[in-house]
């Protein structure tokens, strides 16, 4: 059985990549920060589609201690995956941030997975073959005014996915970072109608991506067949910015 745990489950991108990994015969870890009744609801659809795979709902805060996420892998069933599609942000001026704040955004986006990437490890080197996939953004390539946190917390993923791709080639793990342009999701519930319009407008695309459009591509990496790209960013963007 392969199994992989989506941290960020409940997430508007992250739902899309359980119902597509479940379609492709994966077993699933649904993490979840505060949406339990969601990610319990995900998990009894998911089983009554697949019966015959896993669909675990399980908590974390990334606000956790060292010792906490430490305890948290331990207690998991072995995982073929991780895909890591939790993710943060705030908008406003770097002037204007308080200092707690930053900190936060960098532990749930960058430092964070980077733990439990470490920790994962023994036991992703332990199959036949594993997958990690972070879940970037177009502005971890192209900084975003107002997002500059934000910006720095996803480039530092495409840097960290490239080096450490190197460190755990050799051991059929490949890593890899999805970074998506604009989708509609909680995440972008803050703009206004005139906003939404105006990006629409930048994108060659002519429109916003939905979750599907971003899952199809974690999908693909995930899969056994892709065994040869590894350390790189794939900007999935509608022809936006990059
Ligand atoms: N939407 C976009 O336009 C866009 C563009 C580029 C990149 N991305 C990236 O894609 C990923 C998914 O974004 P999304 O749009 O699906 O976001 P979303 O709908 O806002 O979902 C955010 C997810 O992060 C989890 N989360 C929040 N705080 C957490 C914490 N303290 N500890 C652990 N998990 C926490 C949430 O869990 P609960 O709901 O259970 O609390 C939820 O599953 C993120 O990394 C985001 O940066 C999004």
């Amino acid at each position: 059985m392969k199994r992989a745990i989506v941290f960020g489950a409940t997430g508007g991108i992250g739902q899309d990549i359980c119902r597509d990994l479940a379609a492709s015969g994966w077993s699933l870890y649904l993490h979840y920060n505060s949406k339990e009744q969601f990610a319990m609801n995900l998990a009894q659809d998911l089983f009554d589609k697949y019966p015959n795979q896993d669909f675990m709902p399980i908590q974390l805060d990334f606000n956790s201690s060292d010792e906490q996420l430490t305890e948290f892998v331990q207690n998991l069933l072995p995982v073929n995956a991780a895909v890591f599609a939790q993710g943060v942000t705030n908008y406003g001026f770097l002037g204007d941030e308080d200092l707690a704040n930053i900190a936060k955004l960098i532990r749930i986006n960058l430092a964070v997975p980077i733990k439990l990437t470490k920790l994962l490890e023994p036991q992703l080197m332990k199959q036949s073959f594993s997958r990690i996939v972070y879940l970037g953004s177009v502005y971890g390539g192209d900084g975003s005014a107002l997002e500059s946190v934000y910006s720095a917390t996803k480039g530092g993923l495409t840097r960290f996915a490239q080096a450490y791709a190197r460190e755990v080639a050799s051991n059929n793990l490949t890593v890899n970072v999805i970074a998506p342009g604009a989708v509609k999701t909680n995440m972008n519930a803050i703009f206004s109608k005139n906003t939404i319009e105006k990006v629409q407008e930048e994108i060659p695309l002519g429109r916003w991506a939905k979750g599907k459009d971003i899952s199809y591509w974690v999908k693909t990496l995930l899969d056994k067949r892709n065994s040869y790209l590894t350390g790189q960013t794939i900007y999935v963007t509608g022809g936006w910015l990059l």
